[in-house]
């Protein structure tokens, strides 16, 4: 049976891009593969936080992992922080990986530059090598990711690679896996650049969004020159984002939502587009806080699953041992 795993960090409040690029799609094979999802919180740590705030975010994201229909039934749910094989199996790792390599990977070098000298930590630099040891301590053969994870993904199989020639097969290659549409969902005021929550709040839509600004959010949304509704990332990447947004909402493909709107305006879109993210959004935030709440419910989630991956864990770390000679 195939494994599934992937992950999301507790640094900031999530946006309908990691709901679309990435969590909406976990539940998928729940039942059909050994799916593994878990909370990165040793990563977040890579730029500072506040310990009470990280707390609080972690519990919220699994909190976000049951309500988009993880069930602990069927897949295990973890944090990072829980089962030590990780850390462990990073620095292992950090000796079949080169500095150039690391360099050469773009979100360091894009979060470098924004944040100076003080902000370039080792553990930054370092970040795609604890990826790496996540993903290959489940054998994992898919991690469904959003488009700017690729690189990362890509690193962990030539890492698992590299090591598999020189000790024989020990490692899983992972391969990323994409949703058709949304593994790239754009600012709504540039619709150059990825929708991220460190942004103008303008720009993005939080899926924890007062309901009353969503509309409003949309209303402003940039749009392209003409005034045809058309799907074209390339000419008119401003209305092909709020398609994305829009066909990952409704559940319908973008060529049946383009049909509906042959003859009708940017604006009839952009309002319909905010009252069905609203309706959605308002159904999937009253899940997500009666979930919350139960914060005894959500501790007792996280120390079961931890524990049954830091099994499956441990098996790994003690085969890669076994054979680097590390007693
Ligand atoms: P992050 O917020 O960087 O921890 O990303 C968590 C997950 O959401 C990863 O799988 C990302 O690839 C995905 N993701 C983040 N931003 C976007 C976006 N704008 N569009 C699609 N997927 C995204
Ligand atoms: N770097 C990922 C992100 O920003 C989070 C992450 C950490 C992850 N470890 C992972 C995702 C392993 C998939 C698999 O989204």
């Amino acid at each position: 049976m195939k494994t599934v795993f992937s992950g999301l960090k507790p640094s900031g409040d999530m946006t309908i891009g990691n709901y679309l690029g990435a969590m909406k799609h976990w539940p998928d094979q729940q039942g059909s593969a050994r799916t593994i999802f878990f909370v990165p919180n040793a990563h977040a740590i890579t730029v500072r936080q506040d310990p009470v705030q990280l707390k609080k975010r972690t519990y919220d994201l699994v909190a976000w992992l049951l309500t988009v229909g993880l069930d602990p039934e069927k897949s295990i749910i973890l944090v990072q922080s829980r089962v030590s094989a990780h850390a462990e199996m990073c620095w292992i790792l950090d000796n079949y990986v080169t500095m150039g390599e690391l360099s050469r990977m773009t979100e360091y070098k894009d979060k470098s530059q924004k944040l100076g000298p003080e902000g370039q930590l080792v553990g930054l630099f370092n970040y795609p090598v604890l990826m790496a040891a996540d993903i290959l301590l489940y054998s994992s053969n898919e991690v469904p990711v959003g488009e700017d994870q690729r690189q990362h993904i890509e690193l962990a199989r030539t890492i698992a690679e590299r090591f598999n020639k020189l000790y024989g097969e020990t490692f899983v290659l992972p391969v990323a896996t994409m949703p058709a549409s949304g593994a790239r969902i754009k600012r709504l005021d540039d619709p150059s650049k990825k929708m991220s929550k460190s942004d103008h709040p303008d720009s993005f839509i939080m899926l924890q969004e007062p309901l009353d600004s969503i509309k409003a959010k949309f209303k402003k949304a940039v749009t392209d020159s003409d005034n045809t509704i058309k799907y074209d990332k390339t000419l008119k990447p401003a209305v092909s984002n709020l398609l994305e947004i829009y066909s990952g909402f409704s559940e319908e493909s973008i060529d049946v939502i383009v049909d509906r709107y042959t003859n009708k305006g940017y604006g009839e879109l952009k309002t319909d587009l905010g009252e069905l993210v609203v309706e959605k959004l308002s159904t999937l935030q009253l899940a997500f806080n009666k979930i919350r709440a139960d914060e005894q419910n959500l501790e007792r989630v996280i120390s079961e699953g931890s524990e049954k991956a830091a099994e499956i864990a441990n098996k790994k770390l003690s085969e890669v041992k076994e054979k680097l000679g590390l007693l």
